[in-house]
């Protein structure tokens, strides 16, 4: 039977870094859903599309070809075949993918492509939709989130680590909009499926984060 591994929860719950590390454990490739709904940011700003016009990012969006692949330094996100995995990380680039995947057009072309390759092989997704919308049958679901402070915190460490200039109330604001902007959208809005399993990260090291989350699949797995 296909494993299939969903996980979600808001911006900097450690979702990337825990999502890679269980899918190690298992053997099995991790999804990174948010990369595609960068990309589709990303390229809204590069060509200077108003990320707030929802026909012109629906057009964009539907003429686009974004891809995926798997390498040893973990997904790589193409469009148009370009590699833009190094470009998407950006503040910008975050509040613009938070933008445009607000509309409903949108979600409809990344979920499908997103189904299709977790039908293809054992994967883990991770992102704001996957135990709701994308992978409803997955084996195992888990929301997992941390206070908004102490997300906060954790980002600003790695974007001081990049030698990002920006501010702790700076990068606290924008986890404050993001997750506003996520949990409140029309469609689809980030919220805990009813049977994903909570994983409240505020109190955890990252190995506990990443043991409690194997310890759920496998109970789920093996029951
Ligand atoms: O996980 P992330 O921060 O890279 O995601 C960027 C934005 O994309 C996020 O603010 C909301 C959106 N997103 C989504 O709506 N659904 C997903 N499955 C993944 C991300």
């Amino acid at each position: 039977m296909r494993l299939n591994v969903a996980i979600d929860g808001p911006v900097g719950a450690g979702k990337s870094t825990v999502a890679d590390a269980v899918a190690a454990h298992l053997g099995i490739l991790h999804l990174d859903t948010g990369a595609m709904y960068r990309a589709l940011g990303l390229t809204a700003l590069r060509r200077g599309i108003d990320t707030q016009d929802e026909q012109a990012i629906v057009d964009l969006c539907r003429g686009l070809n974004i891809s995926v692949s798997h390498e040893e330094d973990g997904q790589h996100t193409f469009v148009e075949g370009e590699d833009v995995t190094g470009l998407i990380r950006t503040p910008e680039v975050s509040m613009a993918a938070s933008t445009v995947s607000r509309y409903a057009e949108v979600r409809k072309a990344m979920v499908k492509l997103q189904q299709k390759l977790a039908a293809e092989t054992d994967m883990l997704l991770d992102g704001r939709d996957i135990c709701t919308t994308v992978l409803p049958n997955a084996t195992a679901k888990i929301y997992l989130t941390a206070a908004a402070e102490e997300r906060a915190q954790r980002r600003w460490l790695e974007m001081q680590q990049k030698g990002m200039p920006d501010t702790f109330e700076e990068v606290l604001q924008a986890v404050k909009d993001r997750d506003n902007q996520d949990m409140n959208r029309k469609v689809e809005p980030l919220r805990q499926a009813e049977d994903a399993v909570l994983v409240d990260s505020t109190n955890m090291t990252f190995d506990e984060v990443v043991d409690a989350i194997l310890a759920i699949v496998e109970e789920k797995r093996h029951g």
